[in-house]
């Protein structure tokens, strides 16, 4: 999507400067939204502590990430060790996003048993068809879910259709396009009248800092709002839908998402809004199927919570504290939202129901390998 009305992509190979050798990049996206950098990865270790410190974020783009990851790795040492070393470390950045695990499979599966010196070309094909394929994925996720978009504006007659989100699930959370946008940027690129509401998404503001940022750079109307407005918005009529993104989804349909996606669900089920859920199918984890019980909920650290990071009106960007000194904190990332409240789900290959029959017809193939 555009940076300044140039093309930008959230991952890309360029030159690392020194001996015509390649490397990755990236946006940093902690700087953001007052400072627009991009760093290069390198090597393994470069690109675990992108994971790490959510210079990179987002389900796809930690996938798409760790996958070049293990392109870094092969690079220094293609052996078998060097391959599990990889995988063992990208895989401990981040549990919750089965997108990163994966990501990490297909590496191994196309790498594990080709001779070591085709392993390093290999591993960058299929790091490059990885990121080319999300791309592919949110494009389809973007089509079906427009056509919900125009039934609300068709009923509206024109009247702007009004999205709330959470978190960022957007493009800087993909290579491009990202999934609960998706179908936002194509209503807007195709003149429907829309506005969304972003969650600022405490405690580290990706709604106030990357989905406002986002929006805005492509010209779509929006609204940052305390994460505790949505209720009321819902209540008085001026939400249309809901439309979130997904670390992991069960094979029953349960949701795991950005803490706080649970609070907006039962909000939309009391007030009949429809709340739909943007997936590509790496997303979806057919091992398991009850979402509070199995799947693994990130604990960051308290600082994020205890504190609050922007700019000061002269510019600088400055951490301060909002807790009282000592108070002991917790940082939960995630939570999950139960198939019952889920509207549908938005795939790349239509929007289904959240249910495991319609999980596993929509994609057989992931859903037989599981059993
Ligand atoms: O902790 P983050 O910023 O990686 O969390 C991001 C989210 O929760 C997104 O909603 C999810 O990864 C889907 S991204 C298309």
């Amino acid at each position: 999507m555009k940076v300044d009305g140039k093309n930008t992509r959230t991952i890309w190979v360029e030159s690392d400067g020194a001996n015509n050798a390649t490397c990755v990049g990236v946006i940093d996206q902690t700087l953001l939204p007052h400072r627009f950098a991009t760093i290069k990865l390198k090597t393994l270790d470069d690109a675990v502590r992108a994971i790490q410190s959510m210079q990179v974020r987002g389900a796809p783009l930690i996938g798409a990430a760790a996958a070049y990851g293990v392109w870094l790795a092969l690079r220094t040492d293609a052996s078998d060790e060097n391959l599990e070393r990889a995988y063992t470390a990208l895989l401990a950045t981040r549990p919750t996003a089965i997108n990163l695990q994966w990501a990490l499979d297909q590496m191994l599966a196309a790498v594990r048993n080709r001779p070591r010196a085709e392993r390093v070309a290999t591993a960058f094909k299929r790091a490059g068809e990885i990121a080319e394929e999300d791309i592919a994925i949110n494009q389809a996720i973007g089509r079906h879910g427009l056509k919900l978009i125009e039934a609300i504006a068709a009923r509206k007659k024109g009247e702007r259709v009004n999205v709330l989100t959470h978190c960022n699930a957007g493009w800087l959370a993909t290579v491009d396009w990202g999934t609960a946008t998706a179908p936002i940027y194509l209503a807007h690129d195709k003149g429907v009248a829309v506005h969304v509401f972003a969650d600022e998404t405490r405690p580290r503001n990706q709604g106030a800092s990357l989905t406002a940022w986002e929006l805005g750079h492509h010209g779509v109307p929006h609204t940052v709002i305390p994460d505790n407005t949505g209720g009321h918005l819902m209540q008085h009529g001026l939400v249309d839908l809901v439309i979130v993104g997904t670390d992991r989804v069960t094979a029953q349909g349960d949701v795991c998402n950005k803490i706080g996606t649970y609070l907006k669900a039962l909000a939309a089920h009391d007030n009949r809004v429809p709340f739909y859920v943007a997936l590509p199918s790496p997303t979806i984890d057919f091992s398991v199927s009850d979402g509070l019980s199995e799947i693994p909920i990130e604990q960051r650290s308290p600082d994020e919570v205890a504190t609050v990071t922007g700019k000061t009106k002269d510019g600088r960007i400055e951490t301060v504290q909002v807790v009282p000194d000592g108070s002991p904190v917790a940082n939960y990332g995630f939570d999950v939202t139960p198939a019952r409240l889920v509207t549908g789900l938005i795939t790349e290959r239509g929007v289904i129901a959240a249910t495991r029959e319609a999980l596993a017809a929509a994609f057989p193939e992931r859903a037989k390998l599981a059993i």
